[in-house]
C-alpha cells in the first residue's frame, strides 16, 4: 500500500473527502488537486499525514497536471461541477472542467496509468416510463451535465487501464455536504419545514450510501486487471425506489412529517427505472448500507449541524 500513489483531483468535494480520508487511513500516497472552491477546510484533518499532500490549483493547468500525472500511479478525476443547476449557470465552465479537461488527462497519461472514473446513471431511462437499465441501456442525458460527464466517459474508455463507475444518487454525510442529493435533501427539508411536497411520485430511483461508493472505488484498487477495460453500475440494489416510498421511510424515523402530493406538476427530471448492479456484483463488490441507515446518519447530522447548514443548492 505505501508505495501506491494516487492523484484524486477535487478530493475536497462531497465525495472527494470521504475517499481521501479511507485512503489516506489504509496508507495509501495521496495527493489532492482542488480549487476549495467550496467547503475550505474539508480535508483539514489529513494536513498533518505524512502520506497526504494538497495542491490548491486548477485542473485545467496542463503544466501542474502533467507532472501530477506523471508522479502517480493511479488518477481518480473528480474535480467537476457537478449538478444540472450549476452547469446551466456556467456553461464555459462546465465543459472546460467536466470534458476538456478529461480529454487532456488522458492525452497526458501513459499507457501504464490507471484512471478510476466516476460519472452519473442519470441518462438512462429518460422517455421510458418503468424501464429496467443495465450497462447496455442507451445514455440519453437530457442536462448539459449530463452530457459533459457522458462525453467524458466515452473519452476516458478509450484509455483502456481505466474503470468507470455510473454512480447511483449517492446519500449520507460528508465533510463538504450537499443538501442538493435527493435523499439529503429530503431529510434536510423534513427536518426543516417538517413538510415534504412531492411531484412525481412514483418516479423510481437507485441509490446508494457514500461510503459503499468509497468502498467500490477501494475494490477496484485492488483488483483493478479483473475490473479494468469496463464500465460498471454502482447502486445499491434494495434500493430501486420511488420518491413516495422514500419520503415514507423518511417518515418512518421523522413521525412529524406531513408528505403532500401534489398533482398536474411535471419533474423536469425524467428519470423512471430500475438499474441492475448485477455486473459490478458478480466480480465480487455489493454495496451495503441500507436506506435506513442514512436516513437515521442524516438525521442526527443535520441536527447537530443546525447553524452550519445552509441548502447549497
Ligand atoms: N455525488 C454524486 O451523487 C455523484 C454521482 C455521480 C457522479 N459523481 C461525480 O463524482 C465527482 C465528485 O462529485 P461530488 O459530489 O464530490 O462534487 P463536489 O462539487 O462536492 O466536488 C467537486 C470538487 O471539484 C473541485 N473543482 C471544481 N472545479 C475545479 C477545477 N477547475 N480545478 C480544481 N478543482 C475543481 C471543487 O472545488 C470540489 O471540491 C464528480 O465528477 C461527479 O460528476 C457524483
Amino acid at each position: 500500500m505505501k508505495n501506491i500513489r494516487i492523484l484524486v483531483t477535487g478530493g475536497a468535494g462531497y465525495l472527494g473527502s470521504i475517499l481521501c480520508t479511507e485512503l489516506v487511513k489504509r496508507g495509501y500516497q495521496i495527493t489532492v488537486i482542488d480549487l476549495l472552491k467550496y467547503k475550505k477546510n474539508s480535508l483539514k484533518h489529513l494536513y498533518k499525514k505524512k502520506n497526504f499532500k494538497l495542491v490548491k490549483a486548477d485542473i485545467r493547468d496542463n503544466q501542474i497536471m502533467k507532472k501530477l500525472i506523471k508522479d502517480n500511479d493511479y488518477i481518480i478525476p473528480l474535480a467537476a461541477l457537478v449538478g444540472a443547476p450549476l452547469c446551466e449557470k456556467n456553461k464555459k465552465e462546465a465543459i472546460s472542467v467536466n470534458l476538456s479537461s478529461i480529454k487532456s488527462l488522458v492525452k497526458m497519461a501513459d499507457k501504464k496509468k490507471r484512471i478510476i472514473y466516476l460519472t452519473t446513471n442519470s441518462g438512462y431511462g429518460i422517455g421510458a416510463k418503468n424501464k429496467f437499465c443495465d450497462e447496455r441501456s442507451p445514455l440519453r442525458p437530457i442536462s448539459l451535465y449530463g452530457r459533459t460527464k457522458c462525453d467524458a466517459e466515452k473519452v476516458i474508455r478509450k484509455h483502456k487501464n481505466s474503470i468507470c463507475f455510473r454512480l447511483a444518487t449517492v446519500f449520507g454525510k460528508s465533510y463538504r455536504m450537499r443538501t442538493d442529493l435527493l435523499v439529503n435533501n429530503f431529510v434536510f427539508n423534513a427536518l426543516k419545514s417538517k413538510k415534504l411536497k412531492l411531484f412525481e411520485p412514483n418516479f423510481r430511483r437507485n441509490f446508494i450510501y457514500i461510503k459503499d461508493v468509497i468502498s467500490a472505488i477501494i475494490f477496484s484498487i485492488k483488483n483493478f486487471e479483473k475490473l479494468k477495460s469496463n464500465v460498471y453500475n454502482l447502486g445499491l440494489s434494495s434500493a430501486n425506489i420511488s420518491k413516495l416510498t422514500l419520503a415514507t421511510r423518511i417518515k418512518k424515523q421523522l413521525k412529524f412529517l406531513k408528505i403532500e402530493v401534489i398533482k398536474n406538476k411535471s419533474d423536469p427530471d425524467k428519470r423512471d427505472y430500475f438499474v441492475s448492479n448485477k455486473k459490478i456484483e458478480k466480480k465480487g463488490f455489493k454495496a451495503k448500507k441500507t436506506l435506513e441507515f442514512g436516513i437515521k446518519e442524516l438525521v442526527v447530522f443535520f441536527k447537530r449541524n443546525k447553524k452550519r447548514i445552509i441548502n447549497n443548492y
